[in-house]
C-alpha cells in the first residue's frame, strides 16, 4: 500500500542545542546539529537516513517523534514537521507536551540499545503497558489483550510477560523494544540504528520482522542507520546526511547505483561489492575525520573532504538541485 499522499512534511528543519559555559553555567554558543533538512514520509513507504555517527540522523529522528522538545526544554528548534492524519493537519514544532497528547501514539521510536532502552526494573508486561497507560484510554483488561497480541505479533511467547529484559538476548530484547513501539497502533515508527546493537547473524531477522510488520499494519518507517546496504535492502527512499545537512535524495535504487554527491559516492565505496564479476567502482576515500558542528566547514561542509572541491566550495553553501528523481547538494555533482 503506497500512495504518494505525505504523512509528514519536514520543512527547513533546525535544532540547536545550548552550550553552557563559564561559573555561572550560562549559554555561551549554541550546537547547529541540523540545519535545513527538508523532506516528506509518504504513507506505507519506508526513507532510510544514512550518514556518519554524528551527521544529525537521531537528531531529525527524535524532532520528529517530539522528543527533543520534552528532554531539552531549552532547545532552538525552528521549522515545521507538518503531521497530515485524517483531514488533520497539525505543526509538530512547538506542540508541549498536553498540546502533543492526541498526536503521541501516531508517533513512535525504536531505539539503538536494546540493553539501555529497556528499564531492567519492569518486567515486559510493565514496559508494555506504560506508553498504552500514558498514551491510550484502554482499560486494564483491553491494555492486556493488545499486549498479548502484540507479543504474538512480534514472535515472542506469551510466558515473556512475566520477565525482565536481562532473561532476553538481544534480538529477543529488541524485539521487545518494537513491541513496546507497536502497542499505541502507531502510523508511523522511528528505527534508529535499531538493529545496529545486534549479532549480524540476528539482524536479518530482525529486519525480516520490521518488514512483516510493515505490511501487516500499513507502518510507515523512517529507518535511519550508518550502513548504506542496509538502508538500500529495507528503504523506498535514501537520504543521506552529512555533518547536519541533507546531501542527496532519492528513490533507493538512483541513490545506491547512480549515487550522485561525493559524499554519497564515498560512503559506497566503503560498502563491500556484492558481485564479483562486476569491477569495482573506482573507490573514493575518505580523507580526515569529520568535522564538529562548533567548527563547521564554510560554503559546503564536505569540502575539506572532498575529492572533486573546487575553490567556490568553499564560500557558497550549496542547495538540493533536483536532477531527475534525485535531488543533490552539490553543483559538481555527476548528472
Ligand atoms: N543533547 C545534545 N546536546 C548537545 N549536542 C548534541 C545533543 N544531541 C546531539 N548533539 C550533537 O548534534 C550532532 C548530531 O548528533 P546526532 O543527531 O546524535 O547524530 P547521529 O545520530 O547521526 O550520530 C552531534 O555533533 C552531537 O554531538
Ligand atoms: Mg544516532
Amino acid at each position: 500500500m503506497k500512495t504518494s499522499r505525505p504523512l509528514i512534511s519536514v520543512n527547513n528543519l533546525r535544532v540547536g542545542f545550548p552550550v553552557y559555559g563559564g561559573v555561572l553555567r550560562q549559554k555561551t554558543a549554541e550546537i547547529t546539529a541540523v540545519d535545513n533538512i527538508s523532506f516528506s514520509l509518504n504513507e506505507g513507504e519506508t526513507l532510510g537516513i544514512v550518514g556518519e555517527s554524528g551527521s544529525g540522523k537521531t537528531t531529525v529522528g527524535r524532532a520528529i517523534a517530539n522528543l527533543i522538545q520534552v528532554f531539552h526544554s531549552d532547545v532552538n528548534l525552528q521549522g515545521t514537521i507538518q503531521l497530515n492524519i485524517d483531514d488533520q493537519s497539525v505543526n509538530l514544532n512547538g506542540l508541549g507536551q498536553s498540546a502533543m497528547k492526541p498526536y503521541r501514539h501516531l508517533i513512535q521510536m525504536i531505539f539503538q540499545d536494546p540493553y539501555s532502552s529497556l528499564n531492567p526494573r519492569l518486567n515486559v508486561r510493565e514496559i508494555l503497558e506504560r506508553p498504552l497507560k500514558i498514551q491510550t484510554t484502554l482499560s486494564q483488561s483491553d491494555r492486556l489483550k493488545r499486549i498479548v497480541k502484540i507479543l504474538d505479533d512480534v514472535g515472542l511467547q506469551k510466558d515473556s510477560m512475566n520477565r525482565y529484559p536481562h532473561e532476553f538476548s538481544g534480538g529477543q530484547r529488541q524485539r521487545i523494544g518494537i513491541a513496546r513501539a507497536l502497542t499505541t497502533r502507531p502510523k508511523i515508527i522511528i528505527a534508529d540504528e535499531p538493529v545496529s546493537a545486534l549479532d549480524v547473524s540476528v539482524q536479518g531477522q530482525v529486519i525480516n520482522l520490521m518488514e512483516e510488520l510493515q505490511q501487516a499494519f500499513g507502518l510507515t518507517y523512517l529507518f535511519i542507520a550508518h550502513d548504506l546496504s542496509l538502508v538500500y535492502h529495507i528503504s523506498d527512499r535514501i537520504g543521506v546526511m552529512y555533518l547536519g545537512n541533507i546531501v542527496e535524495l532519492g528513490d533507493s535504487k538512483s541513490v545506491y547505483h547512480k549515487p550522485r554527491h561525493p559524499y554519497t559516492q564515498a560512503l559506497l565505496s566503503a560498502v563491500p561489492y556484492p558481485d564479483p564479476d562486476k569491477k569495482h567502482p573506482e573507490r573514493i576515500r575518505l580523507v580526515g575525520d569529520i568535522p564538529t558542528p562548533l567548527n563547521k566547514p564554510s560554503g559546503c561542509s564536505f569540502h575539506p573532504r572532498c575529492p572533486i572541491a573546487e575553490h567556490s566550495c568553499q564560500i557558497e553553501v550549496p542547495k538540493l538541485i533536483k536532477h531527475d528523481g534525485t535531488s543533490v547538494a552539490c553543483p559538481y555533482a555527476r548528472s
